[in-house]
């Protein structure tokens, strides 16, 4: 494996990743246009943009949409992340998005751009302390404390 450090990689050519995915944006609800790019520790990018839905609560954020691509073409190792959306204010993502990064590692470098392609730089471990994490002995398989038999309560008349 090549395991890029993210500082031998141009971060203009992410961020410029993440602006041209903006485009592609499809936002007729809010307006909103987000674009996302996340690099592999070997070096290559896949870009994603927010897909909003009638049913608003189906809408996925640019960042999921470019990790899921990246992991659904067999990549797990994550150098970085960049986030542009049309605005002046820096555009952070959202904690689901901080969670399904979080999955695939805590040091992963997150690009947080305006429109002008300016940004913020925070480790991944900085925007979700404490993130949900699980754990083989606290999942229901053997011998877990979950794994037990099932209690069954009382009912609760409310
Ligand atoms: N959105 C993103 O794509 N990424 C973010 O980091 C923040 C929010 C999208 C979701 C929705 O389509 C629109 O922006 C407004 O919330």
């Amino acid at each position: 494996m090549i395991d890029l450090p993210v500082m031998q990689f141009p971060v203009e050519k992410l961020i410029n990743t993440a602006r041209a995915s903006r485009e592609r944006a499809y936002a007729p609800y809010s307006g909103f246009r987000v674009g996302a790019a996340i690099l592999t520790r070997e070096g290559r990018l896949y870009s994603g943009c927010n897909i909003e839905n009638a049913s608003y609560s189906l809408t996925v954020c640019a960042e999921r949409v470019a990790i899921y691509k990246a992991v659904s073409n067999g990549e797990r190792q994550f150098a970085a992340l960049a986030v542009i959306a049309d605005s002046d204010d820096y555009c952070t993502p959202c904690g689901a998005c901080r969670q399904v990064l979080a999955e695939f590692g805590r040091e992963i470098k997150v690009y947080m751009c305006n429109r002008h392609g300016e940004y913020i730089v925070k480790d991944l471990s900085a925007l979700l302390p404490l993130g949900f994490t699980l754990k083989k002995q606290d999942m229901g398989i053997e011998g877990g404390p979950g794994s037990g038999p099932v209690r069954v309560a009382e009912p609760v008349d409310r």
